[in-house]
């Protein structure tokens, strides 16, 4: 199934919208709660670490990753190292995000693994490393042999794309909890905080579905996606 558009425009939109989102979350992190720290007295700071990580890492980056071979002017063999280079960033910095989550709540005295956005959290950076490492091995080194890459093929489009999905839901639920602790300590409901939480939750939401369109359009004849070894 594909759109018969080129992917032009949709992966324009998604590198402006990845660039808002970069935007957004260090004016919230920075300029209303205080920035970061791994190591400080002030816990506050080590979970804005959480937040930051898990939007430029599984979503910023992860959705480049995902587009690159619809946005990048290479070789099918540069766009394959490229795809695989962003995505284990993205991975890298997902992990190290979760961390910053544990520590936050691990120095805080509060639970750990209490909410549905925390369980699903594990499941999608679990999902994240395991198509990580498939797609390694399969696709790059040491790689199977053709019949099992081009079956392989359509289920690490599939499997990637949901995990791509979960995230941005995750990330949109992420939001809107931290934002109703917030309220719930006396954040303004209308103020500009909740507005730019509210809006960057929109901001990563739209994010996703240019992905999806990007995904879905079409790159010129001679870019084809198919499989071919590196
Ligand atoms: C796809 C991206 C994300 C993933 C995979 C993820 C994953 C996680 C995980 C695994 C925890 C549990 C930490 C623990 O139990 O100690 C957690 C906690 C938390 N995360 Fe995220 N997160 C993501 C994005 C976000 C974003 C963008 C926000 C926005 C502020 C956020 C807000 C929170 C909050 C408030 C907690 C503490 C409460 C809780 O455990 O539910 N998360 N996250």
């Amino acid at each position: 199934m594909a759109l018969s558009v080129p992917a032009f425009p949709f992966t324009l939109v998604v590198h402006a919208l990845g660039i808002s989102l970069l935007v957004l979350v260090l004016v919230w992190t920075t300029d209303f709660r205080g920035g970061f720290a791994w190591e400080s007295t002030n816990k506050s700071l080590i979970f804005n670490i959480h937040p930051l990580l898990m939007l430029i890492g599984l979503i910023v980056i992860g959705g480049e990753a995902i587009i690159s071979y619809k946005s990048l002017p290479f070789t099918k063999e540069v766009k394959k190292l490229i795809h695989l280079v962003l995505h284990a960033i993205a991975l890298v910095l997902g992990i190290v995000g979760i961390c910053a989550a544990f520590k936050y709540h691990n120095e805080s005295s509060i639970a750990n693994l209490y909410s549905f956005h925390s369980w699903l959290g594990i499941v999608i950076i679990v999902l994240y490393g395991i198509q990580w490492v498939y797609g390694f091995v399969i696709f790059f080194y040491p790689g199977a042999p053709n019949g099992l890459r081009s079956e392989s093929l359509p289920w690490h489009v599939v499997f990637g794309f949901l995990v791509f999905l979960m995230a941005i839901g995750n990330a949109a639920i992420g939001f809107l909890e931290k934002l109703t602790f917030l309220e719930n300590s006396g954040l303004a409901k209308y103020g500009s905080e909740a507005f730019l939480v509210n809006f960057t939750a929109l901001i990563t939401v739209l994010f996703g579905a240019f992905v999806v369109f990007s995904v879905l359009s079409q790159v010129p004849a001679e870019e084809d996606n198919a499989y071919s070894p590196i």
